[in-house]
Parts: structure tokens; sequence; C-alpha cells
């Protein structure tokens, strides 16, 4: 999904770059260039920063997922034909 129609920013780089220390819109805007044209994406990206409504989805290293593997395994299934 695009943050910033303007300039064809995502939300994942949005994400992406406040997981890397982006701070404030200003980081944003320096960084990926988001808001920097008509400026409707301001809020929005905004709500991205540390105690905005998304922030909690700021990726893997706010989550404390870094460093971490989930691995699941399926077993396996034998089919034998029956006489
Ligand atoms: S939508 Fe981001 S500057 Fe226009």
């Amino acid at each position: 999904m695009y943050i910033c129609v303007c300039n064809a920013i995502s939300e994942r780089q949005v994400q992406d770059a406040i997981a890397q220390g982006a701070s404030d819109l200003g980081d944003l805007q320096a960084q990926l260039g988001v808001a920097t044209c008509c400026g409707h994406c301001a809020e929005t990206a905004t709500e991205y920063l540390p105690g905005g409504r998304y922030a909690a989805d700021v990726g893997p290293a706010a989550a404390g997922l870094i460093g971490q593997v989930e691995v699941t395994v399926l077993s396996r299934t034998a089919v034998r034909r029956v006489a």
C-alpha cells in the first residue's frame, strides 16, 4: 500500500525507515521524500511514528524479533494401499 502517492512511497518503506531510526516527519521527508509534494500523506505517515496509531507495526526490530526464527515442521504422512 502506498502512503505517499506523489512519491510512490510504500507503507513498508515508511516502516523500514522508522525501524532504522527515523523518529519524526522530518526524518521521513529527508530519507524517503514522503510528504514533500502535496503533503496529503503527512498525517498518515506520522501515524507510523512512535506513539502513532500504526506505531506497533514498525517491523521486526520494534517487535523484538531480530535474531529469532520460528520454524514449523510439518510431519510427513505415509499413504499405503490396503488390499
Ligand atoms: S501524497 Fe505524499 S506528498 Fe502527495
